[in-house]
Formats: structure tokens, C-alpha cells, sequence
């Protein structure tokens, strides 16, 4: 593994994030060694404090929120990487300032240290700080001039397509496209990374992956967590901005592309873009194509949870969606006739996310005793990495009965517990300069065209209630019965005992 040497410099630097995921993923690489001696830290933030106050923070969210166990002698390691900068967003002599201060971090090795910038902020103060950037020389555009730097940041990028284009012209005019990395997360994840593999490096699956084998496919991205701390934000958003328009746009497009000419990462985004381009909602039939709802007050797992309108900086009489669920079509021949449903809440039965691919019925069947089921693919991308195909089988006996059976292959038992948290990966990639796992502007631009017009086919409609702790309104289970088909819910694999979950 490559050992990265950088100043990377997180804004919002206290922020959940940072705390949660950022500095856990930073312990991680330090264990794993791919930090350099001389790779440094500058955690900014508007707060007064001073950098030990800010390490002992740092200390205390690692050891909370790490997924592996914390020892003394790294953790010390990492924190004496780490710096302090007290900043006002909006004040350009403090980015001055900040220029200095991280040549004076880099030292003797000012001139060829790489510059990250990790903006953890609301989109809007993106504009800000990337303009205070370039004004205060921190914004090297060219990979041959050092030091170079790279910008990364993470969704929402925009609260729609007018606000999204203006905000990447704000930052293409400071960055180029090669400098920027928009994190998804998802796009992170194991088992999605896996889609490409599953579809294009066996000969059993691609062959099938279209309109004359496959009748339907589902997404879910389900949550048993509420909106915790961040109403804020996500009454701004609700579910169709936070999860569908990247998260679930990812899962889409990933499933559906056509294969890449080859597995570069341009040739692959390509071809997500054609999908993004393609997805339709039929908006003459939009209302009965969309459900969208908000949980009341419910239990999980046995303990009993407030209304979303109850939570911590939401509005009394709030109409965020916390769910929603959609039938798109994909227009074009490899999906001429094959519904996709979408569906994302949160506080839902449970937390899972999955790609179902149902099959069509045997074309003619010999057993007419015994009807045999759909065959299904199941990708569970998390809680329990897997997948799962179901088949019929015969049941022992003197007559044939069908039933069917499930061949699962467990990503855990097989490779270990160990495979790396999401933004344990993005951190490496962004260090090494490889863009593959991060959005290009052409497919956020295309996604909020789609998200766009999902909204405008809702506006001013109420979201439906369902109770927390259920699977989301009753009307989402009629908007795909209306087809003869039905949701299928997630649930635990046979291997899920096998687990350290
Ligand atoms: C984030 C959303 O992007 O993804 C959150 O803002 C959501 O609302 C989260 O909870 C889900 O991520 P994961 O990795 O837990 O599935």
C-alpha cells in the first residue's frame, strides 16, 4: 500500500462527521500505516480552543466510535498529527493565515507536500470557502505545479439542478474536474463495488441481466434510525434529497448500466450517466407512481420512539418526506418493460440495504401440480454482505413437490470481518489521486434532473403517516400490488448467526 504525505485540512472540523467518521477512518489508516511520518492533520473549525483541548475531543470520538479497538500507543501517533485552526468561514485573512500555517506544518517540504481540503459543511458554505481558497493562493490548479491540491466534499451538492449548476460553476472556475472528489459514500461500500464483478466477471449472471429474463427489480434502502441530531438539515432535504438523489441513484445506475467499454473510470461513469439520462417517471401517472410518508411515533426493537415532528429542530407541523417509494422504467431496450421500485425511509422495521433482481416465470411449466416460484437474486449491500439466490428445488418424497431454497454466499465468512469502513477507503483514494469511486459532475447534474421532476410530482402533496418501526405506509404496498407484485422484505440470512454483527 502507497503511504500518503499531505497537509489534509478538514473544515467542520467539530461537526458529526468529522467526529463519527472522519477521525476513526484517520486511526484506521494509522494502524494500517499508510500515513507518512510527515502526514498532517489541520482540523479547522469557527471555536475557540486550543489544539489539546481539540486532540482530547478527538481521542474521545475515536474511542466511541472506531469499528476496531482503539490502542493508547496509535492513537497518541494520530494525535500528534493533529493541528488546531480557529477560522470564520468568511474572514479571507484567516485563509491567509492558514496558507502559513500549513507551510509552516509541512515545513522544509512545503513546496511538494500535497493540499487536501475536506469540506464537512452545509453546500452553502461551499462557495465561500472555496473563493476564500483561491484567494488566499491555496487553490494550485495544475497537477505539475506543487503544491497540488485536491478538494473534497460530500452531498448534498445543491438542494436542486438551478443550485447545483451554480455551485459546481462556482468551483470549476477554482478547480478543475480532476481536483474535485463528491463523496458518496455508498459508492464505497463492499457489496457494491462488488455489482460490477458479480455482473461482468461471471458468465452466469450478465447473459440474464435484461428485459427478456428479468421481470422486476427492487432497491431498498431502509433505516431503523430517525433523523437523530440532524433536523436542520433534513427538513431541507427529507428522503428523496439525502438518499435517493445520490445513495440510491448510485445502487440504480450501477445495476442497470450497460456493460463499460472498459473498467476505467470514466468508462464506467459513462455509462451510469446513459442510465441517469434514460430513467423515467411517468408523469401523467406520477401520483400513482410516487408514495411518500413520515413516521409517527412507534417502537424499535421493543423501545418506544417520538414522531419525526417530535424530534429535536423539526418543525410541529413539518411535510418532510422520511420515506418514499417509487416505480421508475428505464428507457431503453436492454429494460424496455422492466419496473424498477425504489423505496428509503427511515425509522423503518430494520436497518438493511438490498438489491432484489426478480426473474420471469418459467416461460411453460411440466409441474402443474406444484408452481414453482420466482427465482430471485438478492444483494444485501448491509447489514449482512452477502448474496443470495433463490431457486425451486424438489422436496424429498414420492411426489414432486416444489419448494424453494436459498445458496448464499456470505461476504464475511469468506474474507473476514475486515474489509474497510467507507471512508476509510475514499481517504486512501483521494490521497493516491484516484478518482474511480467518486461522483462526476455529469451524473449529479443528471440525477437532480430526475430528482427534480420526482418533486414536482408531489409538490404540495402531504406525506402519508406510518408508524415507526413498521415498513412505511400501507400505500407503498399497493403502489406495487397494483402490478401483481410485492415488496420484498428484507430479512436475516441463514449466515447472520455466523456474524460478529
Ligand atoms: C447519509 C444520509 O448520506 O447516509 C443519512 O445523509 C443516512 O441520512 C446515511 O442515514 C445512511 O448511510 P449508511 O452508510 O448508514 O447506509
Amino acid at each position: 500500500m502507497k503511504e500518503c504525505n499531505c497537509v489534509f485540512s478538514i473544515f467542520g472540523a467539530t461537526g458529526d462527521l468529522t467526529r463519527r467518521k472522519l477521525l476513526p477512518a484517520f486511526y484506521f489508516m494509522e494502524q494500517e500505516k499508510q500515513l507518512k511520518n510527515d502526514f498532517r492533520i489541520i482540523c479547522i473549525a469557527r471555536k475557540e480552543k486550543s489544539a489539546d483541548a481539540y486532540r482530547k475531543e478527538a481521542a474521545e470520538a475515536i474511542k466511541k466510535f472506531s469499528r476496531i479497538k482503539v490502542n493508547d500507543e496509535i492513537l497518541n501517533k494520530l494525535l500528534s498529527r493533529i493541528h488546531y485552526y480557529r477560522l470564520e468561514l468568511s474572514d479571507k485573512p484567516g485563509y491567509e493565515n492558514l496558507k502559513r500555517r500549513i507551510e509552516e506544518i509541512s515545513g522544509e517540504k512545503s513546496s511538494h507536500c500535497e493540499r487536501i481540503f475536506y469540506l464537512a459543511v452545509p453546500y452553502y458554505l461551499l462557495g465561500t470557502i472555496v473563493h476564500n481558497l483561491k484567494s488566499a493562493g491555496l487553490a494550485e490548479r495544475h497537477a505539475e505545479k506543487k503544491p497540488y491540491c485536491r478538494l473534497m466534499f460530500e452531498k448534498p451538492f445543491g438542494h436542486n439542478l438551478k443550485s447545483a449548476k451554480e455551485l459546481n460553476s462556482t468551483i470549476t472556475k477554482v478547480f478543475d474536474e480532476k481536483q474535485i472528489y463528491r463523496i458518496d459514500h455508498y459508492m464505497a461500500k463492499e457489496l457494491v463495488q462488488n455489482l460490477l464483478v458479480l455482473r461482468f466477471a461471471n458468465s452466469i449472471f450478465e447473459p440474464l441481466w435484461n428485459e427478456d429474463y428479468i421481470d422486476h427489480i427492487q432497491i431498498t434502502v431502509a433505516e431503523s434510525l430517525g433523523v437523530e441530531t440532524r433536523g436542520n438539515y433534513y427538513e431541507k432535504a427529507g428522503a428523496i434529497r439525502d438518499v435517493i438523489q445520490n445513495h440510491m441513484m448510485q445502487l440504480l445506475t450501477l445495476v442497470a448500466m450497460a456493460a463499460p467499454k472498459s473498467m476505467s473510470a470514466d468508462d464506467v461513469k459513462n455509462e451510469k450517466v446513459e442510465v441517469l439520462k434514460s430513467i423515467k417517471l411517468n408523469k401523467k401517472y406520477a401520483h400513482k407512481n410516487v408514495v411518500i410518508g413520515q413516521y409517527g411515533k412507534g417502537k424499535i426493537n421493543e423501545k418506544s420512539v417520538v414522531a419525526y415532528r417530535e424530534e429535536q429542530d423539526v418543525s410541529s407541523n413539518s411535510t418532510t418526506e422520511t420515506y418514499a417509494a417509487l416505480k421508475v422504467q428505464i428507457n431503453n431496450k436492454m429494460w424496455k418493460n422492466v419496473p424498477f421500485y425504489l423505496r428509503t425511509g427511515k425509522r423503518l422495521k430494520d436497518r438493511a440495504t438490498e438489491i432484489v433482481i426478480v426473474y420471469k416465470d418459467v416461460p411453460f411449466s411440466l409441474f402443474s401440480k406444484s408452481k414453482p416460484e420466482k427465482n430471485m437474486l438478492i444483494i444485501r449491500v448491509q447489514p449482512y454482505e452477502g448474496i443470495t439466490i433463490q431457486f425451486n428445488a424438489k422436496v424429498p418424497g414420492n411426489r414432486v413437490i416444489i419448494d424453494n431454497v436459498e445458496m448464499d454466499f456470505c461476504h464475511e465468512c469468506k474474507f473476514g470481518p475486515n474489509s474497510p469502513e467507507a471512508y476509510e477507503r475514499l481517504l486512501y483514494d483521494v490521497m493516491i489521486g484516484d478518482q474511480t469511486l467518486f461522483t462526476r459532475w455529469d451524473e449529479v447534474q443528471n440525477a437532480w434532473k430526475f430528482v427534480d421532476a420526482l418533486t414536482k410530482s408531489f409538490k404540495g402533496g402531504k406525506p402519508l403517516k406510518y408508524d415507526a418501526g413498521s415498513w412505511g405506509p400501507k400505500e407503498a404496498d399497493l403502489l406495487i400490488g397494483k402490478d401483481g407484485r410485492k415488496w420484498v422484505e428484507p430479512k436475516r440470512p441463514s449466515y447472520a448467526d455466523l456474524l460478529r454483527k
